[in-house]
């Protein structure tokens, strides 16, 4: 009998979910003990663009990924399992928003914003972001389309949702080396970690991916 290698999306997903505890514990890390910590509101300009890290690394991109893997993992035929992804998505969108704001307050180019290639992509990441997710709850959640209509929009739901994923993950490693770059971190501990995490938030992205494309059962 020929061995089988068939691999299912149930132990990637495990990994996902260890590599977004690595990842967020590596970045809170980064963030509190490495630098000067978080604030919305402040008149430290690192604060506001730490926590624009923050909120873009765990908020946008960590809670986006598990939106995608756990509706895998329910193989979301149920209510509870589109809900669950909606509302993880939605935590995603406005920790985005927020993200953005923050930067924006922190003037990181005073009287100039848009410059980098960074801020592009995070624009369009966001934009697509939230058309998306409006255009899956209309089309799924409430008032739903008719079943044929969800049915021949699901695949391009699953690609379009999976590009403005990458798209993200692209946006956050961009950021990552644009602040490597700008605090001139060198051979530090402090720079270790950030691109450290960046490594395993590319692995993370890797792992959904892998999940997203293999048959949900164990
Ligand atoms: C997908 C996630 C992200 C999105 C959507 C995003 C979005 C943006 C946007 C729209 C700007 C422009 C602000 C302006 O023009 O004033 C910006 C700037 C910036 N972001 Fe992000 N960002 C993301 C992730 C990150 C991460 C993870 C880091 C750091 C590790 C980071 C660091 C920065 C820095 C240093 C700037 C200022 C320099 C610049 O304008 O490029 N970003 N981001």
């Amino acid at each position: 009998m020929p061995r089988r290698y068939q691999l299912y999306a149930f132990p990637v997903t495990i990994f996902a979910h260890l590599l977004f505890i690595a990842v967020a514990t590596l970045m809170l890390i980064w963030l509190l003990k490495f630098r000067q910590g978080l604030a919305f509101s402040s008149s430290i300009q690192e604060k506001l663009i730490n926590l624009h890290t923050l909120l873009m690394m765990i908020g946008f991109v960590l809670v986006g990924g598990e939106a995608i893997i756990v509706h895998k993992a329910f193989e979301a035929k149920s209510r509870s399992a589109k809900v669950i992804h909606m509302l993880l998505h939605l935590i995603a969108l406005a920790s985005g928003i927020l993200g953005v704001i923050t930067i924006f307050k922190a003037q990181v180019v005073p009287h100039h914003h848009m410059l980098t290639l960074h801020s592009w992509f995070g624009m369009i990441a966001i934009c697509s972001f939230g058309l998306q997710f409006m255009l899956g709850f209309f089309t799924y959640l409430f008032p739903r389309a008719e079943m044929t209509t969800r049915a021949s929009l699901k695949p391009w739901h699953r690609f379009i949702g999976m590009v403005i994923f990458l798209l993200a993950v692209c946006t956050a490693e961009m950021g990552i080396v644009e602040r490597f770059g700008l605090l001139n971190l060198g051979s530090s501990q402090d720079g270790l970690i950030l691109n450290f995490s960046g490594l395993l938030l590319f692995l993370f992205a890797s792992s959904v991916a892998l999940a997203v494309i293999l048959p949900p059962y164990y």
